[in-house]
Formats: structure tokens, sequence, C-alpha cells
């Protein structure tokens, strides 16, 4: 069993869009962190600036150099269109990094939390309160296959680990336009109607909470798969009214659309509605969703 300190950490990828929000929310924290990626932002305390896609075992080298006491891998090919663009990169970053991450962090002893997806379901027969850890993957695409290969080579090498499967995420990026919301208000910016599904469902969340509940994870002993979902099950046009709305914009930003409208490959999946109450249970709050808060909103940020 690992000796778990939480004081000093790394997050890969920090600088892309789940990985800026725990990289500020450990730092806010008060808690050591690196941001570790080859474009880290300089306003992170510790930048190192890595090639994770790099033949040499640099990475291997400076965790042994740094090693720091927890590592939390939001590095990834993570859009789907760039994962059937690019599939052995996919491979590269999606699978065969876990496993070496899996591998280094059980040697060195860092704890180590990974990221995976709802994606690694095929979105046909979730059960009606959503998928759960023990579910079968079946995934439809490049980025499905590949984050899938990536949990099962991380556990194989390091069953200590921890891999949560994200649903889609949304919220305030910074204004890079990455995540649900922003790129969809990006869109808006630039004149378009986006299409989005009544038939498509996820459970989305706040990247701002998805941060949050990495760090209560981090210094547990949770290990193997663990889902966490957003408080509601929404359709992407659901979504994005609430989106728009929260925003200050009319409905008529976005179109309805059903997924037979707007042929799509690799397909999409139906119904990604993951079941998240064992990740609940360990947790000292209760995702919320900006919009149900009148307190809060969605910052709205367009691509710089
Ligand atoms: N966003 C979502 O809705 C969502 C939903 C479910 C699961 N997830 C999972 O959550 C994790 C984070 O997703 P995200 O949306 O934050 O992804 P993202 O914004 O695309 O960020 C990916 C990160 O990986 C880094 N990276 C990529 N190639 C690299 C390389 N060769 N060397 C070093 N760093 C590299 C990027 O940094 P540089 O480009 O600076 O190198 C960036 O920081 C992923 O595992 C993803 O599968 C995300």
């Amino acid at each position: 069993m690992q000796r778990i300190r939480s004081q000093s950490g790394w997050v890969l990828g920090g600088s892309g869009f789940l990985g800026r929000a725990l990289v500020e929310s450990a730092q806010d924290a008060g808690l050591r962190v690196s941001s570790v990626s080859r474009h880290p932002q300089r306003s992170s305390a510790n930048p190192i600036r890595l090639d994770l896609d790099s033949p040499q075992d640099e990475l291997e080298r400076t965790l042994e150099a740094e090693c720091p006491d927890w590592l939390v891998n939001c590095a990834a090919l993570a859009a789907a269109a760039d994962c059937e663009r690019e599939p052995e990169l996919a491979k590269r970053l999606n699978a065969a990094l876990p496993a070496r991450l899996g591998q280094i962090c059980q040697a060195l002893g860092i704890r180590l939390l990974h990221l995976s997806t709802d994606n690694v379901f095929d979105g046909e027969t979730p059960r009606p309160t959503g998928y759960i850890e023990e579910d079968t993957a079946r995934p439809l695409s490049v980025y499905g296959t590949t984050k899938r290969e990536g949990e099962l080579a991380l556990l194989a090498q390091n069953p200590d680990a921890l891999i949560v499967r994200l649903p889609l995420l949304y919220g305030d990026s910074r204004g890079t336009g990455a995540g649900a919301s922003d790129s969809l208000l990006a869109a808006i910016a630039r004149g378009a109607r986006p299409r989005l599904f009544t038939d498509e469902f996820r459970t989305p969340l706040d990247v701002q909470q998805a941060a949050r509940a990495l760090l209560e994870w981090i210094p547990s002993s949770l290990n193997g798969l663990l889902h966490l979902a957003g408080p509601q099950r929404l359709t992407r046009f659901e979504l994005g009214e609430r989106i728009v709305a929260a925003a200050g914009l009319a409905l008529t930003s976005i179109e309805a659309a059903r997924q037979t409208d707007v042929p799509c490959v690799p397909p999409r999946p139906r119904d990604l509605t993951l079941d998240g109450s064992r990740a609940l249970a360990s947790l000292s709050f209760c995702p919320t969703n900006p919009w149900d808060d009148p307190g809060n909103s969605l910052q709205g940020g367009s691509t710089p």
C-alpha cells in the first residue's frame, strides 16, 4: 500500500482544459504543483516543459529527479477528430503513455491519478441510472478505443492507481475556447448557429468541479475505475440551451437536430449517462451546475 502525501505534485497536460483548472485549484489549496506539457502556462508556479511523445526517457529521468508525491495525468489526444486523423499518435498518448506512467509511478511510489472518458462505452445500453464501473466497455471511436487500452495497460502496471472516467466537461476555459460551453459560445460569436442533438444524452460536469473532486482523491487510497458524473442527465441540446441562457444569449442562437440528421464518422454514442454514485459517496460535496446557483454564472470565453 502506498503512503500518500499530497504536498507536491505534477499535472501532466497542465496547459489543457482540465489540467489548467486542476493546477489553479491545487495552487489555491496551497499545494506545490508543476504544470507539465509542451506549453506549460507561465503563470504556473513550476512549469516543466516536456514532450510526452518523445521516444527518449526524459519523462522517466525528470520524474526520478523531482520525485513528486503525486501525479495526475491530464495529457492526452483528447479530441475525437484528431484521434481519427492520427490513430498512431492517439495510441502513443492515450494508451502507451498511461502504461509508462503506471510503471514509473509504481516504481517510485508516486500516487497516480489518470483520466479516462465516458466514450469507452458505445452508448447503446446504459442502465436506467447510467453506466457503472463494471459495465462492458465497447468504444466506437479511435479516441474511445485508445483510452480503454490506456485504462487496461495502466491498471496492469499499477493496481494502486485511480482512473477517473469523466463525462463531457464544460466551464471556463480561460479564453481558450475549449470545453463544451466555451467552444459553443465561440462558435456563436463567429456567427455560426450550432446544431445540437436532442437524442444524444450525457451527464455533463463543470470543469472546476472535476478539478475539485480530483484534488480530494489525490490523498485518498481509492484505486481502480471510478465514474465521475455531472448532477443531471441532459441532451446536448438541453445543455446548449442552459449555456446560451446563462450567457444571456437568445435560445435561437442554437438549432435542434437529431443524430440521423448529421452523418458522423465514427458514429457518436447515443447515451453516455454515467452513474457517479460510487464517486459521490467518497466526496465532501455534490457536483452542481452553475445555472442552478443564482449567485454563479457561466463565464463565456471566446477564442483569443
Ligand atoms: N474535455 C472533456 O470534455 C473530457 C471529457 C472526458 C474525458 N476527458 C479526459 O480528460 C483529460 C483532459 O482532457 P482535456 O479536455 O483537458 O484535454 P486538452 O485540453 O486537449 O489537453 C490535453 C493536454 O495534453 C497535453 N499534451 C498533448 N500532447 C502532448 C505531448 N506530446 N507532450 C506533452 N503534453 C502533451 C497538452 O499540452 P501541450 O499541447 O501544451 O503540450 C494539453 O495540456 C483527457 O484524458 C481526456 O481524455 C476530457
